[in-house]
C-alpha cells in the first residue's frame, strides 16, 4: 500500500495549527525534569535508554541531553497495529535492539502511550530477555484511552483524547517536527483525511 500523500501546498506548517495544547517551553522545562530524576534514580547504572522510532525521536534527542549520567541508547521500530489492521495488539517488529539486554537498567522511552498495547507487547518480548531492570518513561499519556494498564515510572504529560500533532506526533507522516504540541484546523486534517 503506498502511504505517501503530497503535501496540499508546501507552506509554513505553523500555519495549520489552530491551537496550541503544549507550548515549546512547556516541554522543555518538563522534559528537564525528567532528565534531572533519571539522573538520580539511574546514578552508577549505566543504563541502556531504549527509545521507538519514529515519533519518539525528537523526545529521545531532548531527554538525552538533559541526562547528567553515563548511558547508552539504542532503537526499536514499530509498526502498530492500527495502521495496516484492525486486529489490535498486533505488533510487527521492524527493528530489533543491536545487543542483548540481560542484566542490564533499561528505561524504555516513548514519546506517547495510547491504548497501551504496543508499550505492553514490548515490554513483554524485553522482559524475557533478563534485564536487571525494566522501566518506562513516558513524554505524553492519553491515559482515557487506555486498554490495558501499562506502569510508568515516569511521566510528562496527560493529553486529552483528541488528534494532536508536533513534537514526534505525526498526521500523514507530517508534523513531527514543531516544536509544540497542537491541534490542526479541521480543514487540514479533513482536507486530506478523505481517502
Ligand atoms: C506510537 C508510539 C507507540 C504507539 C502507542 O507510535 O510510539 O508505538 O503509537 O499507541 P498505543 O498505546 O495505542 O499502542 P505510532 O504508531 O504513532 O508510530 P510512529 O511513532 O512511527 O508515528
Amino acid at each position: 500500500m503506498n502511504r505517501y500523500h503530497p503535501p496540499e501546498k508546501y507552506g509554513n506548517l505553523n500555519d495549520d495549527v489552530s491551537s496550541i495544547l503544549l507550548s515549546t517551553e512547556e516541554i522543555e522545562q518538563r522534559v528537564r525534569e525528567l532528565g534531572e530524576s533519571i539522573s538520580q534514580d539511574y546514578a552508577d547504572l549505566n543504563p541502556l535508554l531504549v527509545g521507538v522510532l519514529k515519533g519518539g525521536v525528537p523526545f529521545v534527542a531532548d531527554l538525552l541531553r538533559m541526562i547528567t549520567i553515563p548511558i547508552e541508547i539504542d532503537f526499536m521500530a514499530v509498526s502498530s497495529y492500527s495502521k495496516e489492521t484492525r486486529d489490535r495488539g498486533l505488533v510487527r517488529m521492524q527493528k530489533d535492539l543491536d545487543e542483548p539486554i540481560n542484566g542490564r537498567h533499561v528505561l524504555f522511552i516513548e514519546h506517547i502511550i495510547d491504548t497501551g498495547l504496543t508499550i505492553n507487547y514490548l515490554l513483554r518480548n524485553l522482559k524475557a530477555r533478563n534485564p536487571a531492570s525494566l522501566k518506562v518513561c513516558a513524554l505524553f499519556d492519553k491515559s482515557r484511552r487506555r486498554l490495558i494498564d501499562v506502569p510508568l515510572a515516569y511521566k510528562g504529560f496527560d493529553l486529552p483524547d483528541r488528534f494532536v500533532v508536533g513534537y514526534g506526533l505525526d498526521f500523514r507522516e507530517r508534523y513531527r517536527n514543531l516544536p509544540y504540541v497542537g491541534i490542526l484546523k479541521s480543514e487540514v486534517f479533513h482536507a486530506t483525511n478523505n481517502d
